[in-house]
């Protein structure tokens, strides 16, 4: 199959690597192949090292996205919270195939002040709190059984009264926000001469917010 994106010229490209992602995702949006309330539904394959230094992945949602990076919400007692903990040096990469288009981030993971993530609580449907609470990610458990048995057990504690308070916000919630180091723009193009266009921080601390004209440096890779 041939890519037939429109590529990325250095001529077209934003100011700020801010300005060039969410062009992209409204572009996507418009394009309809992603859930219509941007950033809500954007996959993010995230990655962490472990304390050996081997790498792990998995999706995540983007549920926050402002000139610092993107942002997800999870549990602090998740294996990738406690790889994070040994090493915050993440990456993470976000893609349309539909579109011939990846943007990826490498950069440093911070945590997400707690007002934001308790507002962002309320917004959960019930069934999701009570999930947050029954559920220790990443920890092993011995059956389907004994997770929905704890999930009863925070629902009749909780009741669902149809109100943002109804559930408490529990102490395992958390939130990740990366804050990119390099962000690169990958669009594919036909005969696999693809474009790539790397916005790289010119300072490291503290590091630029992504939507400072003059905190990024752009070059072009070799597809
Ligand atoms: C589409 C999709 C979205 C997901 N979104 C999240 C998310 O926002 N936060 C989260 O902690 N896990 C999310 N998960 C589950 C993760 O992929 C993963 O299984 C989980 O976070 C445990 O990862 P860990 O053991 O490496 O910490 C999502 C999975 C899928 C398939």
């Amino acid at each position: 199959m041939d890519y037939r994106s429109d590529g990325l010229d250095e001529a077209d490209l934003a100011a700020t690597p801010y300005d060039q992602l969410t062009r992209w995702i409204e572009q996507a949006r418009a394009a309809g192949v992603h859930a219509a309330e941007a950033p809500e539904g954007l996959a993010l394959a995230f990655a962490t090292v472990d304390a050996d230094g081997a790498p792990n992945v998995r999706t995540v949602l983007m549920r926050f996205l402002d000139a610092r990076g993107p942002g997800f919400v999870t549990d602090s007692g998740s294996t990738k919270a406690a790889e994070i903990a040994g090493e915050s040096r993440v990456a993470a990469s976000l893609g349309w195939p539909e579109l011939f288009r990846v943007v990826r981030f490498r950069g440093v993971a911070e945590p997400v002040e707690s007002a934001t993530l308790t507002q962002y609580w309320g917004t959960r449907p019930w069934g999701s709190r009570i999930s947050a609470w029954a559920s220790h990610q990443s920890q092993p458990i011995g059956g389907r059984a004994e997770l929905e048995a704890r999930f009863e057990e925070y629902a009749a504690k909780f009741p669902d009264r149809g109100r943002p308070d109804d559930v408490p916000v529990p102490l395992s919630w958390a939130g990740f926000r990366i804050r990119p180091v390099e962000m690169e723009f990958w669009a594919g193009r036909a005969g696999r001469l693809h474009d790539r266009i790397v916005y790289r921080a010119t300072t490291s601390d503290p590091l630029p917010l992504l939507d400072a004209p003059d905190g990024w440096s752009v070059s072009r890779r070799q597809p």
